[in-house]
């Protein structure tokens, strides 16, 4: 029977340390602030963004949300994102994703300050990511290493699978296990053989968005399993990318759905905000 990985427990230890931090800030006159932008009435964003708002009132922030309508034009939005910018009481910011039909994420995401982009979904950020000098990392895959840091599962010299090659998961994933010397390998939908290359894994990292896809037959006995999905099972009931009933007997540590990934992705998203304030007040 493995370890389960508590995200909650983790992600709450995060927020402790920015709370506090944050609290110090706050004495010398500055609080972090937090603007998140989202763009119709997608069920799912909306749970998300609440969390988030949450998460910034419980560590201290200043947290704006931008509820706009399904209606709002591609202009109106990177008005928004340009005022915000110029915005000195908003540090981060934050659009949530997907946005509805007709609405350019790239342009958007574009549109927004490296500097405040906590996501570190722009390109200078990426780009910083790839040469490994960066100020902020993508929150879930940064809440993913952080889970592994916080419960000593060494990635050096590991064989390191990562399923799924999105933007937001996969590819910066597949870079932080890098950077911590991990030998990794990313699979994806055109990916053959893919039992043979995720029963290889030492650290296995499941983001496909396919629920229960990761079954034990496809995992190595004695593997990290981190499962990065949030779906709905033929029940109706949350589960993850990873079958983690059968999965659980075979590996030696395994992140649940929910209570992993996901309490780690707001944490890091704190994190975040709170470096980008760091940074902006020259602190
Ligand atoms: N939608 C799903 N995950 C994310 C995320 O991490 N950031 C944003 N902005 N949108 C998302």
């Amino acid at each position: 029977m493995a370890i389960i990985i508590d995200g909650k427990k983790v992600s709450a230890d995060v927020k402790e340390q920015v709370r506090i931090e944050t609290e110090n800030l706050v004495r010398q006159g500055v609080q972090p602030g937090l603007a998140v932008i989202i763009v119709g009435n997608d069920p799912a964003s909306r749970v998300y963004v609440n969390n988030k708002k949450k998460a910034c009132e419980a560590v201290g922030f200043l947290s704006r949300e931008y509820a706009l309508p399904e209606t709002t034009t591609q202009e109106e939005l990177l008005e928004l994102v340009r005022r915000l910018n110029g915005d000195k009481s908003i540090n981060g910011i934050l659009c949530q994703l997907p946005l509805p039909k007709g609405l350019d994420e790239k342009q958007v995401i574009e549109e927004i300050s490296p500097m405040k982009d906590v996501d570190a979904f722009h390109a200078v950020n990426v780009g910083k990511i790839m040469i490994g000098e960066y100020d902020f990392l993508p929150c879930t895959p940064a809440g993913v290493m952080e889970m592994l840091n916080s419960y000593d599962i060494p990635v050096e010299g590991k064989s390191c699978v990562v399923i799924g090659r999105s933007n937001i998961v996969g590819k910066p994933m597949a870079m932080l296990l890098l950077h911590k010397n991990g030998t990794v390998t990313i699979t994806h939908s055109r990916t053959k053989n893919l039992k043979e290359i995720t029963s290889a894994a030492d650290i296995l990292v499941a983001a496909i968005g396919k629920a229960k896809f990761v079954t034990a037959d496809m995992v190595k006995e004695g593997a990290v399993v981190i499962d990065v999905g949030m779906n709905r099972d033929e029940n109706g009931k949350l589960c993850g990318d990873v079958d983690f009933e059968s999965v659980k007997e075979k590996c030696s540590a395994i992140t649940p759905v929910p209570g992993g990934v996901g309490p780690m992705t707001i944490a890091m998203l704190m994190k975040n905000t709170l470096k980008a304030c760091k940074l902006q007040n020259n602190l």
